[in-house]
């Protein structure tokens, strides 16, 4: 049956890209601007973006089930999977961290929690670029 809609995984990944990256945008903002609406916009678009990365992980794993047993290809799908479930984590680490650390926005604390959003923004950049060069440069869920 989950031949109908096969690949499921691209109609998936745009949502985490934008929200991910939109909560990173907000909560930045939120750090420098200081001002709390920033921060309650940024929380909420990378939790919607963190829901999104599961997501696109687990339909994911299920297409590339169907992906050419190509060493090259393998190699990139290990290292595309890496960066997806890294992402995961420092996701969820950023939005964990406000929660423990109220005082977050306003000790030295938040130039460690600015790293973690740069880290987010390095991941999904990466995780798109190595999802393109599976699909356009080896064909991989359309052939
Ligand atoms: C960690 C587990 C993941 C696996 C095993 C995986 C696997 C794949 C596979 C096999 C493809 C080729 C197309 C297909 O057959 O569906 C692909 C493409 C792609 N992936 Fe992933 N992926 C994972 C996570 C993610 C995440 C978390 C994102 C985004 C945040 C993402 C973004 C992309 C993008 C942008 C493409 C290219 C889609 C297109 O241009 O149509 N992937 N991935």
């Amino acid at each position: 049956m989950l031949e109908a809609i096969a690949p499921l995984h691209p109609r998936f990944v745009h949502f985490p890209i934008a929200l991910s990256l939109a909560g990173v945008l907000f909560l930045a903002l939120g750090l420098f601007r200081r001002r709390e609406r920033f921060t309650g916009y940024g929380q909420w678009s990378l939790l919607l973006g963190w829901l999104g990365t599961l997501a696109a992980v687990v339909t994911g794993l299920i297409d590339q089930a169907s992906a050419p047993q190509e060493a090259t290809v393998t190699a990139i799908i290990d290292r595309h999977i890496t960066a997806g479930i890294t992402l995961l984590i420092a996701s969820g680490l950023a939005l964990y961290w406000p929660l423990r650390n109220k005082k977050l926005w306003t000790t030295s604390a938040r130039w460690g929690y600015l790293a973690l959003l740069v880290a987010i923004v390095v991941l999904v950049l990466a995780e798109g670029w190595l999802g393109g060069k599976l699909v356009y440069e080896y064909g991989v869920g359309v052939r």
